[in-house]
This record gives structure tokens, C-alpha cells and sequence, in this order.
């Protein structure tokens, strides 16, 4: 891992888009050694001490949050939290005033979560911290790729020809483009499947296959990844009801007898009995809280590579 995490290239991640297929697999390489940290009985590592970071969350979080505040004090970096509720951001201060006024404060990186689109993008301009995309918009999402990634190296022996098919609201998923970008990158084949509203315009040319029927996407699938449908981001009504889309596109019972390798994934927070059946969620075959596990080592790995300090063995030397 030594040389690998000497020649890491990048200093902000503002998406998968722009990483290529070898800077992915170091993170999940990272990420694996890390793993290995979270399981002993003391979990904490002092590779970050020194280093501060900052969580600007914009919009509601469970998992990404806590995830990234657990994986900074694992490394022992200093965290600060900040959210809009409380902050000044409610008297009028725009995001580049905010962040201005935190980096002043000499904070070292900045992961932000934020309703915008190329929010993290333009916070990469106005600041000299690195920057992590906790969740742009409808743009990208990419620790959450990032950690899908890892729990599928789990349960498949390789990326290449692996089916995964993304199923919901395509159009307004972050999750879905960052796992389009770097599951292709890594040579999986993905399917998309969701209600023609759902769909983005000329989705395919992002090398992924179209269908807008449940049972097509399935039937091809070794792994589902169903999505929320995204109430908060959607303008006027793009299905009758929640019942109907449900019947159309919720991952059922049934589809598990039907399809008995198929697993189960999903990027949280899960609407129960609308795009997977209650029984479902908590069948042997959803790895949900795998995915939620794995991405606290995603995050450390994240933390480490972009903070500068690599060191070889460091993280073997420091445990
Ligand atoms: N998957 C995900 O981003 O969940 P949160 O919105 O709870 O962070």
C-alpha cells in the first residue's frame, strides 16, 4: 500500500467523476486497512493528530454525518460541527462568507453537505482546505459510492462484468451518479430503472442501460440498489401514488424467491414499503447496514489520502 499511498493525486474530492479507476481502488485499499483498525477494542489511530476538520452541513444527515465524525476522531483529528440551524447562515452569511470565516480559524479540510449542486466545486475556489462532497445536490454523493463500492468487494470477487442495477429516482439521485461514474470505471455493467419522470435525459451516454420495467432490470441484476424517492427535490407530481410506484418499482418478497442470488442494497434513509418491502429491509439479503459500517473506514480512508500526510506503513506503524 506504501507506494500507492505516496503517489495519491488528489487533494479535494469533489465527485467520482474526476477520479480515476486507480484512485478508487487505492481508497478502497485504504479503506480495507482501516477496517481492520474499527474491529480491535481500541479503534483509534493518531495518523490525523493535528489536523482540523470541519462538517458543514447544509441539509439533514444521519449516516454521512455521524459517519465522518467517527471516522475524524478514529484518526484523531480535532472536529468541528457546524449546521445551519444556530448559525449565522440563518441571518443572510453566504456559503463562501461561512467557509471564509472557518478556514480563518485554521481548519485543514471541509466536508460539506449542501441543497446546491457544485456547492463543494465552488467552495474549492474560495478556500486553501481540502474539500470533501458530503452530498452536492442532485450532483454527486461520492463517499457514499465510495462505501457501496467497498461492500460490494465483499460479496463479489470482482468489479468487472458485476450487473447492478440502480432502481428509483434516478433523476434527482446523487447516489446514483457517483455509482454510475465509478462502477463503470471499474467495468461493472449498470442498469437504471425507474419511471420515465424519474429518468434523466440521455442517461446513457454515462454508459449505463435504461429500463422502465422492475422485473427487466432485476432479472439481469447479481446486486439491486433501490433509492429514495426524493420528495424534497421534486417539482409537482412524478407518479400518481406512493402505493402505485411501489407496485411498480418496490422491491418485493416475491423478487427475492424469484431471483435467489440477487442482494440488496440501499444508501439510506429507506422509505419502508416504498421502495423495499418492509420484509425485505430486513431480509438476509439486504446488506444496508453493511453499507452503513463500511462507511466509516471509506471515510478514514478518504480523511487520510486527501490530508497530505502519507506516509509509508503509516497506518501499520501507528496502530
Ligand atoms: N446515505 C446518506 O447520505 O444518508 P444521510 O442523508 O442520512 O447522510
Amino acid at each position: 500500500m506504501a507506494d500507492t499511498v505516496t503517489s495519491f493525486p488528489h487533494r479535494h474530492l469533489l465527485g467520482l467523476a474526476s477520479y480515476r479507476a486507480e484512485d478508487i481502488l487505492v481508497i478502497l485499499e485504504t479503506a480495507r486497512a482501516f477496517r481492520e483498525v474499527l474491529e480491535r477494542p481500541i479503534k483509534r489511530v493518531p495518523t490525523l493528530r493535528g489536523i482540523t476538520i470541519a462538517n458543514l452541513f447544509f441539509e439533514p444527515s444521519t449516516r454521512t454525518r455521524i459517519s465522518f465524525e467517527l471516522a475524524e476522531k478514529r484518526l484523531s483529528a480535532d472536529v468541528v460541527n457546524f449546521s445551519v440551524s444556530g448559525s449565522s447562515v440563518v441571518k443572510g452569511e453566504t456559503l463562501k462568507d461561512t467557509a471564509r470565516n472557518i478556514e480563518a480559524m485554521k481548519v485543514d479540510m471541509v466536508v460539506i453537505r449542501h441543497r446546491s449542486p457544485g456547492a463543494a466545486h465552488y467552495l474549492s475556489n474560495c478556500v486553501q482546505a481540502s474539500i470533501i462532497n458530503a452530498g452536492d445536490g442532485a450532483h454527486e454523493h461520492p463517499t457514499q459510492a465510495l462505501l457501496d463500492l467497498l461492500t460490494l468487494s465483499d460479496l463479489f470477487p470482482t468489479f468487472e462484468g458485476l450487473r447492478v442495477a440502480i432502481i428509483g429516482d434516478i433523476l434527482h439521485s446523487r447516489v446514483a451518479r457517483s455509482n454510475i461514474y465509478a462502477l463503470r470505471k471499474l467495468g461493472a455493467e449498470v442498469t437504471v430503472c425507474g419511471p420515465p419522470t424519474m429518468m434523466p435525459r440521455h442517461v446513457e451516454t454515462l454508459g449505463c442501460s435504461v429500463t422502465y420495467r422492475l422485473e427487466e432490470a432485476l432479472a439481469h441484476a447479481d446486486v439491486a440498489m433501490a433509492l429514495r424517492i426524493q420528495k424534497e427535490r421534486q417539482q409537482g407530481n412524478l407518479f400518481p401514488s406512493i402505493r402505485e410506484y411501489h407496485e411498480l418499482y418496490g422491491i418485493k418478497m416475491e423478487h427475492l424467491e424469484r431471483y435467489p442470488n440477487l442482494r440488496i442494497m440501499h444508501p439510506g434513509p429507506v422509505n419502508r414499503g416504498v421502495e423495499l418491502a418492509d420484509e425485505v429491509v430486513d431480509s438476509e439479503r439486504s446488506v444496508i447496514l453493511n453499507q452503513v459500517t463500511n462507511g466509516v473506514a471509506v471515510r478514514m480512508a478518504v480523511l487520510y489520502l486527501l490530508s497530505g500526510i502519507h506516509q509509508p506503513s503509516e497506518i501499520a506503524e501507528n496502530t
